[in-house]
């Protein structure tokens, strides 16, 4: 999340608005192993980059995706040395090819698709009061609508893994936001669109639970990452939900059986009680 005077000018253009693959391997490489694969957008920093350290750790196969290659490489590289098989997709999720390209790019390269984390957002601090609309077009394109499109290409290889895998389920975990239920002064755009998201989560589960595709959003209070480093005059990091347990809430849907679905976790910041971040 950026303050509105702050909001660096690149993020509106977008830096990499082709989506380039930056990193080669076997292709198919996950089914040749009986390994899963994730894909992650929002992989490269943050509770998306944790989200991959995770799923690395236990020798998982891996597209990370983000729009600032250095810091992808960088991230891919260190996803790697923890035990990924890692791809690195540079794309913004802004660009409706790029959101294409991911999905066939992670298709091509592991042939399977376990679970899809939709980490990628931004934010953009500012009363409904004049707000500008070209911050508030940015956000529903990253936060809502790359999420849609990005299920809405991934389905069948979800359905496929699903239907290939021993537990016959795959998973969409979305990183929404308790903005997105309880509004917070100065982030009505960001809260509506991850309310869509969290919308978009309850759908995903009523059209394809049949299919063996299950979702669940995560909803936390304020998280100590870059993002919120906007507000820590007032917030500091030390009172904020660490990344950590964003991932253990990950962890837990990876070790629930088959016949289980948790459709969406709030993650409250003690600090600030059950109704705001
Ligand atoms: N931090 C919090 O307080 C908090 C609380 C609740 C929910 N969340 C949600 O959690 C998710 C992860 O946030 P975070 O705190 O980890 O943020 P972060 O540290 O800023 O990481 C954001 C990630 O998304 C990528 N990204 C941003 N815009 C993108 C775009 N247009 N296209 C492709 N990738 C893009 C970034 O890489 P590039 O910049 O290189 O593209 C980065 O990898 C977000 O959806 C956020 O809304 C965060």
């Amino acid at each position: 999340m950026i303050a509105e005077s702050e909001m660096d000018p690149r993020s509106l253009s977008g830096l990499n608005p082709d989506c380039s693959i930056m990193k080669e391997d076997s292709p198919a490489f996950a089914v040749e192993e009986g390994r899963r694969s994730a894909l992650v957008t929002g992989g490269s920093r943050g509770i998306g980059f944790e989200i991959a350290q995770l799923l690395a750790s236990r020798g998982w196969a891996l597209t990370i995706t983000a729009r600032h290659a250095e810091q992808l490489e960088q991230a891919a590289r260190t996803l790697t040395a923890a035990g990924g098989h890692v791809q690195a997709i540079v794309g913004d999720m802004a660009d409706d090819a790029a959101i294409e390209g991911v999905i066939n790019g992670h298709e091509a390269m592991f042939g399977e698709l376990s679970v899809l984390v939709l980490a990628a957002g931004v934010g953009s601090a500012g009363a409904i009061a004049g707000y500008s609309m070209p911050r508030f077009e940015k956000q529903f394109a990253v936060n809502i609508k790359a999420p849609y499109a990005l299920v809405s290409h991934a389905l069948p290889l979800l359905r496929r893994s699903a239907t290939a895998r021993p537990e016959g389920r795959s998973h969409v975990v979305a990183i929404t936001s308790l903005d997105g239920i309880y509004p917070e002064r100065g982030l009505a755009a960001y809260g509506a669109s991850k309310a869509a998201l969290i919308s978009l989560v309850r759908s995903i589960n009523t059209e394809e639970n049949a299919n063996g595709v299950l979702a669940t959003a995560i909803s936390p209070a304020f998280v100590a990452t870059e993002l919120s480093a906007w507000t820590t005059d007032t917030i500091p990091f030390d009172s904020m939900i660490s990344v950590e347990d964003v991932v253990n809430v990950v962890n837990l849907l990876l070790i629930l059986s088959p016949n289980a679905c948790i459709p969406h976790v709030l993650i409250n910041r003690v600090a600030a009680g059950p109704y705001r971040a």
